[in-house]
C-alpha cells in the first residue's frame, strides 16, 4: 500500500503527536509520520519525537522578519519531505495565508471542544465556565479563522458532577487520541469531501 506522508506541527507536550505516530505504526495504517516541527525549542513533543525515532525540527518564528517568511520556511521543509498532509496537534499559532496557500485543504487541526462552541484558547475552561453538560473534541480542516474550518469528526464527552479542569482535560484528551488518527485515516482513504462549510464522509 502507498502510504500518505504526514507532518505534525506542535508547540507543547505532544500527546496527540504520540498517538498519531502509534496509530501510524499499527497494522493496516494508511499513513506515515515523516516529520515533527515545533515553534518552541522547549516543547516536550520534540523529545518525544526523538524517542519515537521521528525526525524533528525546531523552527523559531522569531528568527524570521515576519510570519510569511517563517511559513515559507515551514513550506520548504514540508515540501522537501513530500508531506501530503499537515496535522496541527497543540500548535498554538494561527496558520497564515502562506502555509494555507501551499497546503490547500491539506491542513488538519484538533480542538478540545465541540466546535463551533469554545474556539480559541482554554476551550475546556470555557466549557466548565459555561456550565455545559457535554463538551468533547473536534478534528477539522484549517482555514484562515480561529478553529473555524470544515468539521470532519467530533466526539462528545459528558461533564460529570465534580469535574474540574484537570479531570475534564484528561477525559477529552483520551478521546482526542482516538479521533485524530481516525480522521487522518479517512483523509488518506479519500473519503473526505469538502462541501461548503461541511465535510461529507463518503462510504
Ligand atoms: C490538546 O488538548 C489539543 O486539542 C489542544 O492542545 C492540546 C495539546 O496537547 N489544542 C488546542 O487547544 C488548539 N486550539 P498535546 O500537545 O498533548 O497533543
Amino acid at each position: 500500500m502507498n502510504k500518505g506522508n504526514i507532518a505534525v506541527l506542535l508547540s507543547g507536550r505532544g500527546s496527540n503527536f504520540d498517538a498519531i505516530v502509534r496509530a501510524s505504526r499499527a497494522v493496516g495504517s494508511n499513513f506515515t509520520v515523516r516529520l515533527a516541527i515545533s515553534d518552541r525549542s522547549d516543547a516536550a513533543g520534540l523529545k518525544k519525537a526523538a524517542r519515537l525515532g521521528i525526525p524533528a525540527r525546531h523552527v523559531d518564528p522569531r528568527s524570521f522578519p515576519d510570519k510569511a517568511a517563517y511559513e515559507s520556511r515551514l513550506g520548504e521543509l514540508l515540501e522537501s519531505q513530500r508531506i501530503d498532509l499537515v496535522c496541527l496537534a497543540g500548535y498554538m499559532r494561527l496558520v497564515g495565508p502562506v502555509l494555507l496557500g501551499r497546503f490547500p485543504d491539506r491542513i488538519l487541526n484538533i480542538h478540545p471542544a465541540l466546535l463551533p462552541c469554545f474556539p480559541g484558547l482554554d476551550a475546556q475552561e470555557q466549557a466548565l465556565r459555561a456550565g455545559v453538560k457535554v463538551s468533547g473534541c473536534t478534528v477539522h480542516f484549517v482555514d484562515a479563522g480561529t478553529d473555524s474550518g470544515p468539521i470532519i469528526a467530533q466526539k462528545a464527552v459528558a461533564l460529570r458532577p465534580g469535574d474540574d479542569l484537570e479531570t475534564l482535560k484528561r477525559r477529552i484528551l483520551r478521546q482526542e487520541h482516538r479521533l485524530y488518527p481516525q480522521a487522518i485515516s479517512l483523509f488518506f482513504a479519500g473519503r473526505l469531501q469538502i462541501d461548503g462549510r461541511a465535510v461529507i464522509i463518503k462510504p
